[in-house]
């Protein structure tokens, strides 16, 4: 009796599950027509000159969010760029699933290397897709993946299956660190109030190999300048005589690592957690194949921290890079110069436990230590964000797992990534909510770089396995 009442709500709810599914198969092309539009708006938060378009993006995610079946759509204004709000309550006694993700994008530069134009979204076939992929500045970071949920969500609303409430809180500000996003969830504890956050905005292994982030890299960033005349001189006339920035810079950066690639800043190391033998064995268990690796990139040899493998140098590990380096003349020909400065902008990638306003204190004080007298040193700091690890025991975890094993017809591998996203460790210090990084990315995705794209079959993929999640999370919650 009992369990024929049960099997009489699987099969109510899988008729329900099927009427979305159905919707996503008749809407496809639509789908995707839509998201060649939001593409087309060049939403690059960094620079002040695509304010503007940054607004029209927020404005099109609210209007497409509306014409989706949203209520209380609201563009939040910040000190920066807009936050588009969204919701959908159904029923209070039901659990309310919090979407994240970000409109903004990053700078499209290089621009010539691009083969089509970042902002005039195409699909070709490529090897890893033979399928197609959409070539676009954002295509998979982060509006084609934050735009898989939102037509997740439509076909939900336009088949009467939502199970349960739903938020969207999409972001303006991610690739420049959240500053407002920050004020915002200590603002508005109340109207974010959620069981779960979920996070479209990482990576799979590869297509047929599922997997769900369960860590983030913390970061600390620098921007750092060695000063030494007050004036750009002949290099004839003062050279050799005087501290040449360039060259005192470039020394100083090559301090900071020693033989082993290990980082040299004291304490640098001391809070660092030590992944167990057991986790690291389970981490290399996960499909790796590092001639690949190699070929994807067209290098001849990895390089990094002496005593650990690729995987766990980019992701358990923490690093220090240098992401751009500047000063004296770097036009057309020779010009004899001293420069009189020389700058640097440099990451260091954090793992659990260490806390990124130490590090960068840590870093400053080491940094200005290596210099000699004759130059004088800045170092400025920019956005940062804490590490996060997420637990595979949660009904979160355990919701994206079993809908991702529905939709890949495979059981996805818990996989900590080497990337950041530093909002989500606020979100559980500010809102006390888990996320959970379901994203469906690739590597060779090409994000940040000239050529982003996202594959067809992944966006699909998606979106298929949103409202599977939704089912998921809202029956364990019950
Ligand atoms: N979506 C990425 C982060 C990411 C990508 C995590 C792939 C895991 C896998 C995000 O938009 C991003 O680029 N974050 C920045 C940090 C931010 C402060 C600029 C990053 O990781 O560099
Ligand atoms: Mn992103
Ligand atoms: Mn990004």
């Amino acid at each position: 009796m009992h369990s024929f009442y049960i099997n009489l709500l699987l099969l109510q709810e899988n008729k329900v599950m099927k009427k979305a599914q159905e919707f996503i198969l008749e809407n496809k092309q639509r789908f995707l027509d839509e998201l060649f539009n939001f593409l087309k708006i060049p939403s690059i938060s960094a620079d002040p000159q695509y304010k503007d378009e940054v607004k029209k993006a927020a404005e099109w995610v609210a209007n497409n969010l509306k014409e989706a079946g949203a209520e209380n759509i609201e563009v939040c204004e910040t000190a920066g760029h807009p936050i588009v709000y969204g919701e959908k309550i159904i029923d209070k006694n039901l659990p309310t699933i919090l979407v994240y993700g970000h409109y903004d994008v990053q700078p499209a530069d290089p621009i010539e290397l691009w083969d089509s134009p970042p902002f005039e979204p195409v699909v070709k076939k490529t090897d890893i897709h033979p399928d197609g992929a959409i070539f676009a500045r954002g295509a998979c970071d982060d509006k084609g993946q934050v735009f898989m949920h939102m037509k997740a969500f439509e076909a939900m609303m336009k088949t009467n299956s939502l199970p349960c409430n739903v938020k969207f809180m999409i972001e303006g500000e991610e690739e420049v660190g959240s500053p407002n996003l920050a004020i915002f969830i200590k603002e508005e504890k109340a109207r974010l109030a959620a069981d779960i956050i979920v996070i479209s905005d990482t990576g799979i292994i590869s297509k047929d190999t599922p997997s769900i982030t369960t860590g983030l890299r913390g970061l600390s960033y620098v921007e750092v300048e060695v000063t030494g005349p007050n004036r750009d001189l002949h290099s004839g006339l003062y050279g050799g005589a005087v501290a040449n920035p360039i060259n005192i810079l470039s020394d100083m950066i090559s301090k900071l690592m020693d033989e082993d690639n290990k980082i040299t800043i004291p304490g640098f190391y001391d809070k660092v957690e030590v992944v167990s033998e057991e986790e690291r064995a389970e981490m290399a268990r996960a499909p790796y194949d590092e001639e690949a690796y190699k070929d994807a990139i067209k290098i001849n040899q990895v390089h990094g921290e002496k005593g650990y493998t690729t995987r766990e140098r980019a992701s358990i590990r923490p690093t220090l890079d240098v992401n751009g380096i500047w000063g004296g003349y770097i036009g057309e020909g020779a010009k004899t110069v001293l420069p009189s400065k020389a700058n640097a902008k440099i990451s260091m990638r954090l793992v659990p436990h260490q806390d990124p306003d130490e590090i960068t204190e840590l870093f400053s004080k080491y940094f200005k230590s290596l210099a000699p007298d004759s130059v004088t040193v800045k170092v400025n700091p920019h956005h940062g964000g804490y590490p996060v690890v997420t637990p595979i025991d949660s009904n979160g975890y355990i919701a994206a797992s079993k809908a991702m094993e529905k939709s890949f017809n495979k059981k996805p591998i818990p996989l900590r990534s080497g990337g950041s996203i530093p909002i989500v460790a606020l979100f559980e210090e500010v809102l006390g909510l888990k996320s959970v990084l379901m994203g469906f990315g690739l590597d060779s995705d090409a994000i940040h770089s000239p050529n982003e794209n996202y594959g067809l079959f992944n966006f699909y993929k998606g979106i298929e396995t949103i409202p599977y999640f939704f089912e998921e999370f809202t029956q364990l919650e019950k």
